[in-house]
């Protein structure tokens, strides 16, 4: 018997999942634990759901791994998480290029620290070959960061007559952003409950449905991206129009 949340069942599959990936502090003080111990916890998530988001067809799956504001995190911690995407990356290379998985990253990545930049640029390099799921890091990520980034750069353009001051429009800023090489997220998860979405990809997410659950990062299972997916699959996405207009289509 087939499983509801089974691929084939699943009605639309998204093409572009974002992942807000919340809750591993929570999870690790929860247990009397470092909160470190959840981010080593949460890298074993990171694993299973490329894996499934692959099994699932999902073409792109960002994964928000750390904010700009996250620097202002005890240094002990944001030292630790550091360490651990290095590690993680150097580790999980071989069985990313075995899964065809491409890496790639968006951030003020210049801000990481050497040794684990250089690790995430080596893994880049090695699966740049690869044409299933795009994983994609945002490391030092914020969308004002980005917005204002893509400005600086579009009127420094615009002063150096690249490009026409009167003809920029909304595909032109796109075009400037971080994922400019990718369609925008049809569906943002958050885990670990919260109601918010920090400061993450706000103009791509103009549409995206919203999918919150209280399960915390390291508990999220593929079971549990899945019904995510299968949920999606239900809603009706209007982009503004009726409903009438979207059923007629
Ligand atoms: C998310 O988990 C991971 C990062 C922000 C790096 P948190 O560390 O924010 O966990 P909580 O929200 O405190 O539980
Ligand atoms: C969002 O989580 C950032 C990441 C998951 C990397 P935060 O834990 O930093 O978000 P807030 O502070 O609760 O809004
Ligand atoms: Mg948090």
């Amino acid at each position: 018997m087939r499983n509801e949340t089974d691929k084939a069942t699943i009605k639309q599959v998204p093409s572009h999942v974002a992942i807000i990936m919340d809750g591993n502090g929570r999870w690790a003080q929860a247990r009397g634990l470092e909160r470190s111990q959840g981010h080593v916890e949460g890298v074993n998530t990171v694993r299973r759901i490329t894996e499934v988001a692959s099994e699932m067809g999902v073409r792109y799956l960002t994964l928000y791994a750390f904010s700009t504001e996250n620097w202002n995190r005890p240094k002990e911690e944001v030292d630790a998480l550091m360490h651990l995407i290095g590690i993680a990356i150097e580790r999980e290379t071989p069985d990313l290029i075995k899964n065809n998985v491409r890496l790639t990253m968006i951030g003020d990545v210049e801000r990481m620290p050497s040794d684990a930049l250089e690790r995430l640029r080596g893994c880049i390099a090695r699966t740049s070959h690869c044409t299933g799921l795009n994983l994609n890091l945002a490391l030092s990520y914020s969308a004002r960061w980005e917005i204002a980034d893509a400005a600086r750069r579009i009127a420094s353009d615009a002063v150096a007559g690249k490009i026409d001051a009167s003809a920029i429009d909304e595909a032109t800023v796109s075009s400037y952003l971080t994922t400019a090489a990718m369609p925008d997220p049809d569906l943002l998860i958050r885990t670990g409950g919260d109601l918010r979405v920090s400061n993450f990809l706000l103009w791509q997410i103009a549409y995206a449905e919203i999918y919150v659950t209280p399960t915390y990062w390291p508990d999220f299972t593929k079971e549990a991206f899945r019904e995510a997916l299968a949920q999606f699959g239900c809603r009706e996405r209007r982009f503004g129009l009726t409903g009438e207009q979207v059923r007629a289509i």
